[in-house]
Parts: structure tokens; C-alpha cells; sequence
């Protein structure tokens, strides 16, 4: 039977894929449909070839079910007479795009695996290859996090400082690292892997645990700094260069301990040394081009943690970009963001997690066909990019339909479920969500100025691609059909239908 797999799994990767191929819907109740994908079909999205200079196209996403809908459409000289007006202007220029992406968890890794091979490879396409949404980011915990089956650090041997026993775990082999070359093999565009850990291994803290209120040991700040760049040693021995290394995930859990997974604990002072004395150091001499991420954590910890990082000139020199998780954005305003980015206009700021379900009181941890859940997607990355973030990673690319597996049973939900015993996988709203974004705007675009960014329910943004395309990406959370003009010049509009609830992205041809 598995050879019969290879067999048919070859066969597919040789045959073009040139049309678009439309969703296959399944209702899981309150009228709410995923797109089913199993070993003979998949829903894809065909590259666009460039858009004539007085054309443009439109792919839209519904609540009543379009998915990446295709129309083809001429710019006109007057707008609609009626309804709402966007104008661009091209000659004010924002930051700069990197990607979007997702998480190469163990969790991630088990369910993928749990696949026939075409079925994997058609998710895989689905997230990296030209007829996928194209992601060119991927964020890999280093060692275990709660999205694992157990608990474990590369070295787990007590006072182990000169890594005798440090290795790379059975996860590593078998989930991570062929994903993240299958990604690799099945994308044009460059992948950007973003490492990042969620605890040192116990015995280096103070309270000699996994997850809780505890802390790096003084004596070894040095030795988790080694720790880290031994794993970007132990990658690239694999083949796999990462692009970025954070300073640790979600600081504040090692503080404040309500959630009992994979956590340690900084203040933004001992942060501060650290990477001052140890990590900075260590990782500029030994991988120098690799990226310095701060943060890590939530948008309500800015500017105050970046602040007092900053504060200090060298350790301002080592850090490239400020990390973001969006837990709980919904109570904190974008205004940070905006004050974090004046207060250091060139250090990047990068979303690194994101998922649906994670409050105690959100009984349903994954809700199949959920679209109020892509609508929380599609906020949050339109919000975050009208406020100087320059790209935003999913977190884990596959759960089952629990949730997980996570080992401290903290379940979300994900953008796509796998249901092993079906052999198929289901693609939600929370996945065309991100490729309005992820597939449209590639790495370079730079966003341009658009007015208003939100009337009557409609929420917009606009970039500029290297290609010189203009793209629009409209979300309309009104509960009526709209009439809506963007006006990319004077003499030049685009004049759209926008149904309730949905998500659009606009392609224009060149403009200069
Ligand atoms: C796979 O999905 C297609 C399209 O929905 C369907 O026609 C086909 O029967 C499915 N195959 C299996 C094995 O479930
Ligand atoms: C367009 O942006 C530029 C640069 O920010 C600004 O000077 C100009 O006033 C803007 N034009 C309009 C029509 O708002
Ligand atoms: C590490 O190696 C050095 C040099 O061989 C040795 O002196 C030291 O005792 C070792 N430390 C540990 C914790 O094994
Ligand atoms: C590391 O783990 C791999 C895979 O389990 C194993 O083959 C290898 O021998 C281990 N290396 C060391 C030094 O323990
Ligand atoms: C998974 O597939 C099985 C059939 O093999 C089905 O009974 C079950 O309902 C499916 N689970 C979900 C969440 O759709």
C-alpha cells in the first residue's frame, strides 16, 4: 500500500496544476463549510500571471461560501455614484512586507504525518507551492513546547553544561526537519525559519521544571546561550539555516504561571543582560546573519519591555525586530504598535503567534467551518499591518480535531484540521484569511497610503508589490452588501460589489 502511494504521489507532482480548482465544501452546522481535501482533490489557487495595465483582478472570500472566488475586471473613469470610497496614494510609503507563515510544531509534524502521502503532500502545497497560498515563513520551537506529545529539552541529563548528552530528538527527524524541506522543495519563494525556545532544560533553572514561576540559574546564562547556537549549529549540520532566533517564548508564563505549559521566566532587566553579556555575543559570532528577535510575547508589553532592552546601546545593536503574539489584542489598541515602531523606526515588528480558542471560557476548542474565527484572522493581520507590522505567523500549520495533540491539554484550534482516520484535512476560513494576505503580497511589497482605512464595516489596506502592482485587501464585517470604489488615480478606479462578511484581494497592473 505505501508503495502504491509514492507511486501516485510522483505521478501528481509532475502534472501542472494550471486552473484554479474550486473548494470542495462540507457544512460541519451553523451553516459554516470548510473545504475537504483528500488524496485525489484539493482545492488550488493558480499563479497569476501579470494583470494588464487597465485591468485588475479580484479573488474574494464569503460567509456564503465563495473561496477564492476569481473575477477579472477594467479600472474605469468615475467611481461608483454611491456608497464608499478608498483613495490610494502611491507617493506615501509604510514599512517594507517579509511573509507570512506558519508553525513546524511536533504537533503540526504528528498530524501531517498521520497522512497518506498525497493527502500530506496536498496540504503541503496547499500552505507553500505556487498553487497554494505560498507561505515564506515558518516559526520552529526549539525542542518541545506544549504542542508536544511529552516534555523535553535537547538536554535533559542534570548539570550537563558542556553538552555531552545535548542531541536532537526523535521530533526533530521525523516531523520537523522533513517538513521544513518539503516546504523548501515545494516553494518558489525563499522560506524564513524563526526559531525559538520555550524553556531551558530544568536544571538550569531555579525551579527545576519544565513550566511555572522559574528562572535561568545566574551561573548558567552562558550555557543557554551556548544551547541556542548549538541548535543553529545542529540544523545547519541537517541543511537548515534559519533566518531568525527570538530570545524566548513568552517571557511573562515564567512570571506570571496561569498557563502550566513549557515555560521561563525574564524580566525585561535580566533579558537585558543576557543578551547584553551572553546570547548577543555568542550568536553574532557564531551565526552573524541570522536575526535577533525580542519579545516574543504580547502586543500589551509594548513599548515598556522594548523599551528598557533598547535602553542599552549595545544591546540595541544586536536586536533586529520586535516579536508579537496576539493573544489578547482584542483589549489592547494598535497604538502600541504605532508608539513601538516611532520609538525605533528601524527594527522590524513581526507577528509570531496566533490561534482561536485558547481562553478557558472557549469551551469548542476547534470550530469546524467557523467564520467568525477567519473573521478574527482577517481583523488582526489587516489591523497589525495598518500599524507598521511587516508580517504575521499562524501558529500550529495542523491540528487534529481535539485540538492537538498538546501535552498540558491547552488545545486551539488551526487554520487546518486533520482527520486521520478519514485521511483528509479540512481547510478553514482561518486559512483563506491568511492567503488573502500570504499569497498576494510577496516578500518587498511596501504598504502605501489609503484613506479611510474603515468606513461602514469595510476595513482596507493597500500595498505596492516589487513588480509594481497595486493590491487591495478589503474586509467587510457589515452585515449588508456594499458598493465600494478605490480610486488608484484621478482618472482611475475600481468600482466593486462587495458582498456581506467577506474578504478581498484586488490585483491591479503595473502602476508607476
Ligand atoms: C475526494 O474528494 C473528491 C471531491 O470532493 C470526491 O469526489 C472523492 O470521492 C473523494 N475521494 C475520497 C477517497 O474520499
Ligand atoms: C499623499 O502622501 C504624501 C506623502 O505622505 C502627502 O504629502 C500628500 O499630501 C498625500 N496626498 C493626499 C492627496 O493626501
Ligand atoms: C566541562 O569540561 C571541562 C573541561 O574538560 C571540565 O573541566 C568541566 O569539569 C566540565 N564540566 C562539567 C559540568 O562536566
Ligand atoms: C542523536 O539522535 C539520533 C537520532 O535518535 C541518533 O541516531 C544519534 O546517535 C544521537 N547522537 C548522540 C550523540 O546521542
Ligand atoms: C473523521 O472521519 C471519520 C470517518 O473516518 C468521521 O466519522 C468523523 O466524523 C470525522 N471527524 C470530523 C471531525 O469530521
Amino acid at each position: 500500500m505505501k508503495l502504491l502511494y509514492i507511486t501516485l504521489s510522483i505521478s501528481l507532482v509532475c502534472i501542472p496544476v494550471t486552473a484554479d480548482r474550486p473548494c470542495a465544501p462540507r457544512e460541519f452546522g451553523s451553516g459554516n463549510i470548510v473545504c475537504v481535501c483528500n488524496m485525489t482533490y484539493c482545492d488550488t489557487i493558480a499563479k497569476l500571471s501579470a494583470v494588464p495595465a487597465d485591468q485588475f483582478v479580484q479573488y474574494s472570500t464569503s460567509q456564503s461560501g465563495l473561496r477564492f472566488h476569481k473575477t477579472v475586471g477594467s479600472l474605469v473613469d468615475s467611481p461608483h455614484s454611491t456608497g464608499i470610497r478608498f483613495t490610494v496614494n502611491l507617493t506615501a510609503t509604510y514599512q517594507r512586507i517579509l511573509g507570512f507563515g506558519g508553525a513546524f510544531t511536533d504537533a503540526a509534524g504528528i498530524n501531517i504525518d498521520s497522512l497518506a502521502l498525497q493527502v500530506k503532500q496536498n496540504l503541503m502545497r496547499s500552505y507553500f507551492s505556487v498553487d497554494g497560498i505560498e507561505f515564506n515563513f515558518g516559526r520552529v520551537p526549539v525542542a518541545g513546547s506544549d504542542f508536544s506529545t511529552h516534555t523535553y529539552t535537547y538536554d535533559d541529563v542534570p548539570g550537563d553544561a558542556n553538552f555531552t548528552h545535548y542531541n536532537l530528538t526523535l521530533e526533530d527527524f521525523f516531523y520537523k526537519i522533513p517538513l521544513i524541506k518539503e516546504a523548501q522543495q515545494l516553494s518558489d519563494r525563499r522560506l524564513h525559519l524563526v526559531a525559538g525556545a520555550w524553556t531551558a532544560p530544568p536544571w538550569m533553572k531555579t525551579n527545576d521544571d519544565y513550566s511555572g514561576f522559574g528562572f535561568l540559574k545566574d551561573e548558567y546564562y552562558q550555557t543557554w546561550a551556548d544551547y541556542l547556537v548549538k541548535f543553529l549549529d545542529e540544523y545547519k549540520k541537517q541543511g537548515i539555516e534559519f533566518w531568525g532566533i527570538s530570545t524566548g517564548n513568552e517571557p511573562i508564563n515564567g512570571i506570571l504561571p496561569v498557563n502550566r505549559f513549557n515555560s521561563m521566566g525574564w524580566t525585561p532587566h535580566s533579558q537585558r543582560h543576557w543578551i547584553k553579556h551572553h546570547f548577543g555575543p555568542a550568536l553574532k559570532k557564531y551565526h552573524c546573519s541570522v536575526k535577533l528577535l525580542a519579545l516574543d510575547d504580547q502586543r500589551f508589553m509594548l513599548p515598556w519591555w522594548i523599551n528598557i532592552l533598547m535602553s542599552d546601546k549595545q544591546v540595541a545593536e544586536y536586536i533586529d525586530g520586535i516579536a508579537v503574539h496576539w493573544y489578547w489584542d482584542t483589549l489592547f489598541p494598535p497604538s502600541l504598535l504605532d508608539r513601538t515602531h516611532n520609538n525605533f523606526p528601524d527594527k522590524f515588528i513581526l507577528a509570531t503567534e496566533a490561534s482561536v480558542g485558547d481562553k478557558p471560557w472557549e469551551f469548542e476548542k476547534v470550530k469546524l467551518g467557523s467564520w467568525s474565527r477567519g473573521e478574527s484572522y482577517m481583523e488582526d493581520i489587516l489591523e497589525d499591518l495598518n500599524h507598521w507590522v511587516t508580517g504575521w505567523i499562524d501558529w500550529n500549520l495542523a491540528l487534529n480535531p481535539q485540538g492537538g495533540p498538546n501535552w498540558a491539554r491547552n488545545f486551539v484550534d488551526a487554520a487546518i484540521i486533520v482527520n486521520t482516520s478519514a485521511n483528509e484535512f479540512y481547510k478553514q476560513p482561518m486559512f483563506y484569511a491568511l492567503g488573502h494576505f500570504a499569497k498576494f503580497l510577496p516578500e518587498g511589497s511596501v504598504r502605501i497610503g489609503l484613506q479611510p482605512q474603515e468606513e461602514k464595516g469595510v476595513l482596507a489596506v493597500a500595498f505596492q508589490t516589487p513588480d509594481n502592482a497595486v493590491i487591495i485587501i478589503l474586509y467587510s464585517r457589515s452585515d449588508y452588501d456594499r458598493r465600494v470604489t478605490v480610486t488608484v488615480s484621478d482618472t482611475r478606479h475600481i468600482n466593486l460589489d462587495i458582498p456581506k462578511r467577506s474578504f478581498h484581494t484586488v490585483i491591479t497592473g503595473k502602476v508607476n
